[in-house]
């Protein structure tokens, strides 16, 4: 089965590969795998606190061709966007992109859920502050 032109780009240059630091509070990790073949794939977002917007990703995937092109390009793509923009990303718009074939779908999918997955970490570890600015004071 041969690889699509944008397949073998991402391939064979890689955007955004490496992490960033666990420690960082503006960043948010996502780790999924992919039962059906054990590939597994990490996806880092770095968050802007003020304005919600993702400045920055990364990526580092054990997989195969597709898996690693679905995981660049995802890295491109949420730059500049929104967590919620983001996390609406769909794998059907990757697989379309990267021209994958049907056995390969389950690559794009892996892409999609990684990015949720990086979206709810960093929601998660910043869901305190919201909840506690609706706190009511005492007013004296
Ligand atoms: Fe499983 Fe590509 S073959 S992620």
């Amino acid at each position: 089965m041969a690889y699509s032109e944008k397949v073998v780009d991402h391939y064979e240059n890689p955007r955004n590969v490496g992490s960033f630091a666990k420690d960082d509070d503006s960043v948010g990790t996502g780790m999924v795998g992919a039962p059906a073949c054990g590939d597994v794939m990490k996806l880092q977002i770095k968050v802007n606190p003020v304005t919600g917007v993702i400045e920055d990703a990364r990526f580092k995937t054990y997989g195969c061709g597709s898996a690693i092109a679905s995981s660049s390009l995802v890295t491109e793509w949420v730059k500049g966007k929104t967590l919620d923009q983001a996390a609406a990303l769909k794998n059907s718009e990757i697989a379309e992109e990267l021209a994958l074939p049907p056995v390969k779908i389950h690559c794009s999918i892996l892409a999609e859920d990684a990015i949720k997955a990086a979206v709810n970490d960093y929601k998660q570890r910043h869901a305190a502050p919201a909840a506690s600015a609706a706190v009511p004071e005492t007013v004296n």
